[in-house]
Parts: C-alpha cells; sequence; structure tokens
C-alpha cells in the first residue's frame, strides 16, 4: 500500500483509512479498510483492480451507523467528490478492467462526461424500483442507474442467460418467443441492459442492517459479468458486504472500506462465516 495523501480541495472527514481485518490465507486473499472511501482508493495501487464497484451514499440524509455522519453535503462538493473517487477508480483499474457505478439517474448524468473522457462506455442498466412515488412535476421514477464502464476494451466479460418470464397460471412465455421456443427453452435469453428481476429496495427481514444494502442476486451479476476467479474486486463503499460475498464466491481476491466501524465489522463477520 502507498502513503495516503491529503486530498487537497475537499475536507475528508477521516483523514486516512486504516487496515481493519486482514483476510489473507490460503484460499483467499482479502482486506477490509475502516475509514474514507478516497483515502483508502489513493492507497491501491495503479492497474491493480479487475473490478471497481462505487455504491456511495446518495447524499440524502441517510444515516448509516451511529449517527454522527450525515449524508448532506453541498451538492457541488458532493459532485466532486464522486468525480474524484472516478478518477481514482480509472487509476487502480486493470487495463480491461470493469468501473460499476450504482446511483440516482439524476446524479448519474452529471458523471457521465468525467467517465466518458477516461473510460470506455459500456452500458447505462436500467435497475426497476418499485415502491417509489411521483414528486412535483415528474414522471414516475422507476429506476436506478447502474453505469458500466471499462478501461480499454474489457478483458472479462461474460453476458448471463435468463430464465424468460412464464404465466404463473398457464405456464407459458409472457413475452412473444419470436418463433425461438426451442433455442430459449435451452439455453435461456440474454440479459440485457434493464434489469427489471431484482428489487434493489429491501424488506427488513431480508437485510443484515438497518441502513439499505444491495441484494446479493444484483452484485453476483456484476462479478459474474466483469469477474474472474483470482482477479480483485474493489468496493470503497462495502456496507452490509454482499458485493465483498459476491467476491469471494467467484473466487476473486478483494480490497473494501467503510467509514463506519459498525458496517466494518459486519462485513468481517460475514466473510468469516463464508470462509469456515
Ligand atoms: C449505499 S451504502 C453501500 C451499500 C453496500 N453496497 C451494500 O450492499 O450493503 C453506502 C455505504 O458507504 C458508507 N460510507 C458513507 N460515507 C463514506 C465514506 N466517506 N467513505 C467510505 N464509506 C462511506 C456508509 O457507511 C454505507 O455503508
Amino acid at each position: 500500500m502507498r502513503v495516503s495523501k491529503p486530498c487537497p480541495d475537499f475536507p475528508i472527514p477521516n483523514s486516512g483509512a486504516t487496515l481493519y481485518q486482514n483476510f489473507d490465507g490460503i484460499n483467499i486473499k482479502g482486506k477490509i479498510f475502516h475509514g474514507d472511501a478516497l483515502a483508502f482508493l489513493r492507497n491501491v495501487a495503479d492497474n491493480s483492480a479487475c473490478i471497481v464497484f462505487l455504491d456511495p451514499p446518495f447524499n440524502l440524509g441517510k444515516d448509516y451507523g451511529n449517527g454522527k455522519r450525515h449524508d448532506l453535503k453541498p451538492h457541488d462538493q458532493y459532485i466532486s467528490w464522486i468525480l474524484d473517487l472516478i478518477r481514482e477508480s480509472e487509476r487502480v483499474l486493470m487495463h480491461g478492467g470493469a468501473l460499476y457505478v450504482y446511483h440516482l439517474p439524476s446524479i448519474a448524468t452529471q458523471l457521465t462526461h468525467c467517465l466518458n473522457t477516461l473510460l470506455q462506455f459500456r452500458h447505462w442498466i436500467a435497475i426497476s424500483m418499485k415502491n417509489t412515488f411521483v414528486r412535483g412535476n415528474r414522471l414516475y421514477p422507476a429506476h436506478y442507474a447502474l453505469l458500466y464502464y471499462s478501461k480499454g476494451s474489457p478483458t472479462h466479460f461474460y453476458r448471463p442467460k435468463l430464465s424468460p418470464l412464464k404465466c404463473k397460471q398457464c405456464n407459458t412465455y409472457i413475452k412473444d418467443d419470436g418463433g425461438y421456443r426451442h433455442i430459449i427453452d435451452e439455453k435461456g435469453i440474454n440479459l440485457s441492459d434493464i434489469w427489471d428481476d431484482i428489487s434493489p429496495v429491501r424488506h427488513n427481514n431480508t437485510k443484515s442492517r438497518g441502513a439499505n444494502e444491495l441484494p446479493m442476486k444484483l452484485v453476483d451479476r456484476i462479478v459474474s459479468i466483469s469477474g474472474a476467479p483470482r482477479e480483485l474486486f474493489v468496493d470503497p463503499f462495502a456496507g452490509g458486504g454482499n458485493g465483498v460475498l459476491a467476491a469471494i464466491k467467484a473466487g476473486m481476491n478483494f480490497l473494501a472500506c467503510d467509514i463506519e466501524e459498525n458496517c466494518c465489522r459486519l462485513v468481517s463477520e460475514k466473510i468469516a462465516k463464508a470462509v469456515t
């Protein structure tokens, strides 16, 4: 790890990231850091990561832990912080590596200029969300944005196949099969850039913490598209740790960070369970 340099134009609340738990062993190589995501990323080696996954706080004033940190920065500061994270992510990605950024479409649009300058656009994946409501004079917001970019041509790209949806009553395909039923039956259908089979907002009884955590299906899918065994998965906002768990399941090494100690503890406990 290189020595952390302070960020000159944005006050980092916790001006460094310290090693919380080291999981380097025979079957698994990984470390959890406690601290600020940007300070953490600045310590990750150049050209080392196969996947960087950014799922930052959305600047909506959420409390992710002990109530002391407020996820509410002035808008411009927030955007420039995310852009710094993107620049660092580009640096740490290996050639052919993938950056995924999960955010609200209104913020995602403000990141695309920087992303398009640094990296190669792959997809704007729309992840359908339910249980929202119309605000003001807008259309009903029905998706989150998962931006997928690569550093040059992707080294690893696997296109998942899905089982097509069937009617519960008559067991026939809901969408027209276009005469390819025999192929669909055998091979499934290609995953598109609209993911409407995943609900990103979780019920409390399926989460391991109060704040939101992404479903395993979503992070498993990211890892299956762009990951590979023994490559490095980097998750600067580990939260409930499902990203790291998906990486471990796929045989990847990992570096992860969270500013909340309770998240670091939760992730470490989950990893310990997963690897024993
Ligand atoms: C949207 S959640 C990530 C959820 C995670 N992907 C999951 O599936 O559980 C954002 C996480 O970032 C953490 N966080 C907030 N500010 C941070 C910062 N400056 N540096 C690192 N982590 C931060 C929060 O504690 C929270 O766990």
